[in-house]
């Protein structure tokens, strides 16, 4: 973010207030309501969750215990026995939602596929029986690199149906992050496609698959399903690689689901941290089942006949949570869309809300700021008016891009929903719901019910409000990941020791710094690590770093964010050449596509800046916050006195 959005986030005063009419029928009809709920959990977290997952879900068999709390290890509904696929599928199988849409999907294209709860089904199970016939067993772990189609929920909902705990890598990474995925994962099955659109081209998906499991250095992996997306011609090597629907013939469409432990592994999604490779988040069965329903019913307030659709990808626990386990769990119609905004058609999700008459719109900030530029005439030019509600999730949404959400797309009559959540948390922790709680453009404004979050300085303590802090949570919730897949150190020491536990009191530390005005309400200002959020995706600093050293031309490789008004953040990297390599524009482009290859496009540089050496502190660590002020030419903040050498710095301000 700019110093000029967070200068206009720290002035916002505007408050709008639930509309009457969507109150009336809103599932939380006030902010009473609201702090009815809130008080309720507050008062005994454990019967608030207990009831709601009496209620709300499906158990073959209760649990013994509601909480386990073993800090900084937390069990949900311990002994407790669920299937997630069967919550979201099976269940609406006895009532009217039977021949309901459960899933439409639009593909880039335009070709369209609506899925109803009882067909979806019969797809998981069969699908679920080919796993089993690929040998896949309860607690495997199955890798799916996959377009934004149909099949990409069925595999998630069929390896969850059979208690196989999927990873699914979003199709923008390379082969080697795919790769390295895979085997921390000890993956059995990849599922992939021959292609997927994507903003008018196609993404060579098993090309990919191909050189992830290259020369054995995949060993886990023994078989490779293909979906028929692209009608590419792609390499099968006999023995591992099947077609989808080859090996779908005469596959059984019977397939009870497992019932799992409550605890039992859900899915690994890896995210980036600060330092090092990519984390494995962790979730398990019972507790992510039951925060992603409540929260998507409460939040999106769903009523039986909405269209939601969140046009996150399923790489990402947004795709997860919000496109496919919430919505079926909770037994809506959920749109999934396989294209982006592209040069050939900008205005494509006006076309797809007035096609198929969404009434609930997901999306991100740098959409929405990537829509303004567009300008508001392919909007108006479409009948939007099926929306009732509007959703933002990623990073901090600037006032004047909430505003013309607002305006634009909402008609001024939709709520609007800032969710501030984390692949960590599984899903959203604070957020307006809509019926009941007014917002202010830039604000995420209350915790859920059963969240307690707040601001605190770096020994637990509440600061004041409208002054500065980290955003921390003081309780566990269900949907809380578990662990770091085969990492509980690593786990401990991200999350739950930069607070350091006092009294036996464990505080969850998010990475987010924030605060809170003078109404409880918070404004999440921005990553405090070294993790940098290019277009609502999260990039760790050291791991575009490792890939720029990993080119013979590179000595040494600093990266930072830059504020990018489109992205939010752009990645500069500042680099020192080895002996016998000269600085060049070719060579820069080289070392962005070294990048792209090693990472994924999402992890492309904007800029390469070329320097004799990076300012360190004299026990030679590199001053990222200087560099930060150097990228975008600001003043140097802060302290630099520690500065081993002051004239690197000013030659590189100098060169900008
Ligand atoms: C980071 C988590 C889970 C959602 C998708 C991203 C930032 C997310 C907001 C918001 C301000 C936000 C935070 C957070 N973030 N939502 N509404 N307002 N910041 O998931 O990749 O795990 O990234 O995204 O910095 O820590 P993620």
């Amino acid at each position: 973010m700019s110093e000029s959005t967070i200068e206009s986030i720290l002035q916002e005063k505007r408050l709008f207030n639930p509309p009457a009419e969507f109150s009336q029928n809103a599932q939380i009809k006030s902010l009473e309501e609201y702090q009815q709920l809130y008080d309720r959990a507050l008062a005994d977290p454990e019967k608030f969750w207990a009831e709601l997952a009496d209620q709300e879900l499906h158990w073959f068999q209760k649990w013994d215990k509601v909480l386990d709390w073993q800090p900084p290890s937390a069990s949900w509904f311990v002994g407790g026995k669920i299937n997630l696929s069967y919550n979201c599928l099976d269940r609406h199988l006895t009532t009217a939602r039977k021949d309901k849409a459960a899933l439409i999907w639009e593909g880039e294209p335009g070709d369209t596929r609506t899925l109803t709860y009882a067909e979806l089904h019969q797809e998981v199970c069969q699908f679920a029986n080919v796993l089993k016939k690929l040998g896949v067993q309860k607690g495997d772990r199955i890798g799916i690199y996959m377009p934004m189609i149909p099949e990409a929920a069925i595999a998630m909902l069929a390896c969850t149906r059979i208690g196989a705990a999927h990873t699914v890598v979003f199709g923008g990474f390379s082969a080697e992050s795919l790769r390295d995925r895979l085997v921390d994962g000890q993956a059995r099955v990849v599922i992939t496609a021959d292609g997927g659109w994507r903003k008018d081209a196609i993404v060579p998906l098993k090309v990919q698959v191909d050189k992830a499991l290259a020369d054995g250095s995949a060993p886990s992996v023994e078989s490779v399903v293909v979906v028929r997306r692209a009608g590419k011609d792609v390499d099968m090597q006999p023995g591992r690689d099947y077609w989808w629907h080859e090996i779908n013939q005469g596959v059984s469409a019977d397939c009870p689901a497992e019932p799992m432990d409550s605890e039992d592994l859900l899915f690994v999604l890896y995210t980036s941290g600060s330092t090092g490779k990519p984390k494995g988040v962790v979730h398990t069965t019972g507790g992510y089942n039951l925060y992603t329903h409540m929260t998507t019913k409460w939040i999106f307030d769903l009523q039986e006949n909405d269209v939601y659709w969140c046009t996150a990808d399923v790489g990402w626990i947004t795709g997860h949570s919000y496109v496919v386990y919430g919505p079926l769990s909770n037994g809506a119609t959920t749109l999934m869309y396989e294209g982006a905004p592209r040069a050939s058609n900008p205005g494509c999700f006006w076309d797809v809300i007035e096609k198929h008459g969404v009434t609930i719109l997901y999306t991100a900030p740098t959409a929405i700021r990537a829509f303004i530029k567009m300008g508001e005439e392919l909007p108006n030019a479409r009948n939007l008016s099926s929306l009732r509600l509007l959703g933002t999730v990623g990073e901090p949404i600037n006032p004047e891009a909430w505003m013309w959400y607002h305006r634009v797309i909402g008609g001024e009559r939709c709520p609007i929903v800032d969710t501030w959540w984390q692949t960590e948390t599984g899903g959203i922790m604070i957020t307006a719901l809509p019926g009941a709680i007014p917002t202010k453009p830039g604000s995420a404004t209350l915790p859920f019910p059963g969240i307690f979050a707040d601001i605190v300085d770096l020994e637990g303590n509440s600061v004041p409000a409208n002054e500065g802090g980290y955003l921390a949570v003081k309780y566990p919730w269900p949907g809380m990941m578990r662990t770091l897949y085969g990492d509980r150190d690593r786990f401990r020491r991200t999350y739950w020791e930069h607070i350091p536990p006092k009294d036996g009191q464990y505080t969850y530390f998010a990475g987010d710094g924030a605060r809170k005005d003078e109404d409880g309400y918070f404004w999440v200002m921005g990553r405090v690590d070294d993790v940098i959020n290019v277009a609502g995706h999260r990039l760790g600093t050291m791991e575009v770093e490792s890939a720029l050293v990993s080119h013979p031309a590179v000595a040494e490789a600093a990266v930072v964010g830059k504020p990018d008004e489109l992205k939010g953040e752009e990645i500069v990297a500042f680099v020192t050449l080895e002996g016998s390599y000269n600085a060049s524009e070719e060579l820069s482009k080289e070392l962005k596509q070294h990048v792209v290859k090693e990472i994924g496009a999402i992890a492309r540089p904007g800029e390469i800046r070329f320097t004799d050496a990076l300012p360190k502190t004299r026990s030679g660590k590199i001053m990222r916050r200087l560099l930060r002020n150097v990228a975008s030419g600001q003043e140097l903040t802060g302290d630099t006195s520690t500065l081993e050498d002051r004239g690197v710095l000013d030659k590189l301000r100098e060169g900008a």
